[in-house]
C-alpha cells in the first residue's frame, strides 16, 4: 500500500536561503509519527532560495519547491502551494523560524480529533506571546488586530497569525473567495468562510528572526487595508481600483498644498501655479500607485519615466473627460455637485482603465 501524505506544510519564502535548512531540521524533529511534506513557494528570490530548496529536495522527497516567476505576494503563494497538494491537512508557516514547529503535532491532533476546520497558532491566548518582537511592531500588530476584529466582528484573538493548520475541505470551501492580495491570508479565509469557520487557537511564543529580514513594509499595511475594504465592499469594486481611487483622492490634498505654497507663499500667478501644482500631484499619484497599487508590476529606471509620461497623458485626457462631462450635465440642468462628482468618477474610471493597460500592462 502506498501511504500518501497526511500533512502538507506550505512555507512561502522570499530571500530565506539562510533559514530553509534549519526549518526542515526542526520539522523533521517535530513530526516523527506523521507522513508530511513541505512545499516551499518561492517568488524567485534573488538570494537563490529556490535553488537551495531544490538541492535539499533532491535528497528528500518530502520537500518540494514551487518557484514563481514575475510575481510577489504571500497570500497568493500560500494558496498556490496548497493547490499543489492532496493531503487532508494543510498548514501554513513562515520560513524564518519565528513559528514554533513544536506546536505542529498538537495542531494536527486537534484537527483529527474533532469537528474543527482550523487550528490557529496564536500569540495572544494564555501563554502565547509576541516574544521579543520590536515594541513598534508589537504595537502595530495589536492595532491591526483590534481594527480587524472591530471591522469583521470576528472573535479571533490573533487574526493576523501567519501560522495555522486547516482541513482540506475548509480550504476548498474558501479558496475561490480568498482575495489573494497581501499578507493576511488567515483573516481573509476567516472572512470568506461560509458557514463561519469552527476553530481553536493554540498559544505559542513567537521567536525572533535570526537570519534574513522581514518583508513587512508600508506596502504590506496598505495591502491589508485594501483587503479589508475589498472584503467589506463585497467585491463590487476591484481592490486595485479602490487603491487607485484612494491614491487619487490623496492627490487633491497634494495639489491644494502645492498650490498654496506656490501661489500664496511664493506669490506665483494663479494659473502657472495651478498648472505646476497639478503636475506635482500627478507625479505623486503616479509614484504612490507605482509603489502601492501596482507593487506587483512596479516600474523602475527607464520604465519608470516612460510610465510617468504615459500617466500624465492618460490623466490629461481624463481631465478633459471629467470637465466636459460635468459641463454637459450642468447644461442639462442638474445641480453642480452632481455634475462635478459624476465628472470626477468618470475621470477616475478612465484614468484607471487606461493606465492599467498602458502604464502598468500585465506581464510586461
Ligand atoms: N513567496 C513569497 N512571496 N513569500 C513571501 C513574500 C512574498 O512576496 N513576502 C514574504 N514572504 C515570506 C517570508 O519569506 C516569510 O517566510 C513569510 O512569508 C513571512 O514574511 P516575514 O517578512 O517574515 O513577515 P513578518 O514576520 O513580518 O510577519 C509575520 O508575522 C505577521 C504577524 O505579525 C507573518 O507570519 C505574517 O503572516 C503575520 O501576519
Ligand atoms: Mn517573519
Amino acid at each position: 500500500m502506498i501511504l500518501s501524505t497526511e500533512l502538507s506544510i506550505i512555507v512561502p519564502t522570499y530571500n530565506e536561503s539562510g533559514n530553509v535548512q534549519a526549518l526542515l531540521e526542526l520539522i523533521r524533529g517535530s513530526l516523527p509519527d506523521c507522513e508530511w511534506e513541505v512545499v516551499f513557494v518561492d517568488d524567485d528570490s534573488p538570494d537563490g532560495t529556490s535553488r537551495i530548496v531544490r538541492e535539499i529536495a533532491a535528497r528528500d522527497r518530502r520537500v518540494r519547491c514551487i518557484q514563481r516567476l514575475g510575481r510577489r505576494g504571500l497570500s497568493s503563494a500560500c494558496v498556490e502551494g496548497m493547490l499543489s497538494t492532496v493531503s487532508p491537512y494543510l498548514c501554513v508557516m513562515d520560513a524564518d523560524l519565528q513559528h514554533d514547529t513544536a506546536l505542529l503535532p498538537d495542531m494536527l491532533a486537534r484537527l483529527k480529533a474533532g469537528d474543527l476546520d482550523l487550528v490557529i497558532g496564536s500569540r495572544y491566548v494564555d501563554a502565547g506571546s509576541t516574544g521579543d518582537l520590536g515594541r513598534a511592531r508589537a504595537w502595530m500588530s495589536r492595532l491591526a488586530t483590534r481594527l480587524s476584529r472591530l471591522l469583521t466582528g470576528l472573535d479571533v484573538r490573533d487574526p493576523m497569525s501567519g501560522f495555522f493548520m486547516m482541513r482540506r475541505p475548509f480550504f476548498e470551501n474558501v479558496m475561490h473567495r480568498i482575495s489573494g492580495r497581501g499578507f493576511k491570508i488567515l483573516l481573509d479565509a476567516l472572512m470568506s468562510a461560509e458557514p463561519p469557520a469552527v476553530y481553536v487557537e493554540l498559544p505559542y511564543r513567537m521567536r525572533t528572526r535570526s537570519r534574513g529580514e522581514s518583508k513587512l513594509s508600508a506596502r504590506v499595511l496598505w495591502d491589508f487595508l485594501i483587503m479589508l475594504i475589498d472584503k467589506l465592499a463585497g467585491r463590487m469594486v476591484p481592490a486595485r481600483f479602490i487603491s487607485f481611487a484612494t491614491v487619487g483622492f490623496s492627490g487633491i490634498f497634494v495639489q491644494i498644498f502645492a498650490l498654496w505654497i506656490l501661489h500664496r507663499v511664493m506669490s506665483a500667478a494663479f494659473v502657472p501655479a495651478d498648472a505646476v501644482a497639478t503636475l506635482v500631484a500627478m507625479t505623486t499619484n503616479f509614484s504612490l500607485n507605482n509603489y502601492f497599487t501596482y507593487a506587483d508590476r512596479r516600474l523602475s529606471g527607464k520604465a519608470f519615466l516612460r510610465g510617468l509620461l504615459s500617466f500624465y497623458a492618460a490623466c490629461a485626457f481624463g481631465a478633459i473627460i471629467n470637465v466636459s462631462l460635468a459641463a454637459t450635465i450642468v447644461a442639462w440642468g442638474y445641480p453642480w455637485w452632481l455634475a462635478g462628482s459624476l465628472g470626477a468618477v468618470a475621470g477616475a474610471v478612465w484614468n484607471y482603465a487606461i493606465t492599467a493597460v498602458f502604464t502598468w500592462p500585465k506581464g510586461a
